[in-house]
């Protein structure tokens, strides 16, 4: 398949954001080290900020996140969230729920969420897509929700083996549209979450693949729980065999 890899037009950029509504100021960079580092520098919202490519990417749990230039969709959007602190848990499992939505919009594909916010996809369960959630002080405490999504990159460039790309997965679809798509998923997820928390968390249960399975998690502190992952809980948490856990890496058991 011919994987498409022009850059990333700022017009097309302005133009798919536009399209998703909301309002969101645009911030485009052909290059950057970080979204989430610009993001965090110049706190405004609603904001959209892209890179084409970025130089130094950041994971969650302190990694990188690395990607060929051309291949990826990398941005962070700066929201006011407008929840209690209690709620802000909930944040990384509305922005995943969105980004599985956004992604199905574009390719016709079905995404599969991994407790809290990975997105997989494709029959080994591959990693698409990521989120780094922040949050700065400004007058109110705002979000920034960081995404990387592995577009158009071949199976030789993925950074893991455990990854994998919206062009492998059969899907040559380009950049622009998977944002307008993933931000128009996410005004309306942030939007459930705070008009009905219980529709949202029933909407990430139905997504997410983690339930139900015998799962190994890293938590933060390097302790290593196993177990059965039974449910998620209202707050956002995984149930690990009767514990609750509120952070962590998790490993599906195949
Ligand atoms: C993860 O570890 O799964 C989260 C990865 C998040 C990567 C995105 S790419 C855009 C934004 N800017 C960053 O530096 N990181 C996030």
């Amino acid at each position: 398949m011919e994987i498409p890899r022009a850059p990333l037009e700022p017009a097309a950029v302005a133009a798919a954001v536009a399209t998703a509504g909301g309002g969101w100021q645009v911030r485009f960079h052909a290059e950057a080290p970080s979204t989430n580092a610009l993001a965090a520098a110049e706190p405004v919202a609603p904001a959209v900020v892209v890179a084409d490519h970025q130089t130094a990417g950041r994971g969650r749990l302190d990694r990188t996140w690395q990607s060929p230039p051309g291949t990826s969709l990398t941005f962070s959007a700066v929201v006011d969230p407008g929840l209690p602190d209690a709620e802000w848990p909930l944040l990384p499992l509305a922005s995943a729920v969105a980004v599985a939505e956004g992604i199905a919009a574009v390719t016709g594909l079905d995404p599969v969420l991994k407790w809290p916010n990975d997105v997989l996809l494709g029959p080994r369960g591959g990693k698409v897509a990521g989120i780094l959630l922040e949050r700065v002080a400004a007058a109110r405490p705002l979000a920034i929700i960081g995404i990387g999504i592995n577009v158009a990159m071949a199976a030789e460039e993925l950074p893991v083996p455990t990854a994998t790309s919206l062009a492998i997965e059969g899907a040559a679809v380009d950049r622009a549209a998977v944002l307008g798509a993933v931000l128009a998923a996410l005004r309306a997820q942030l939007a459930l979450l705070r008009s009905d928390r219980r529709a949202l968390l029933a909407a990430y249960r139905g997504a997410c693949g983690t339930v139900g399975r015998e799962v190994r998690v890293e938590l933060p502190d390097g302790a290593v729980l196993e177990g059965l992952a039974e449910s998620v809980d209202d707050h956002g948490r995984l149930v690990v065999g009767g514990a609750a856990v509120g952070a962590g890496d998790v490993v599906h058991a195949r």
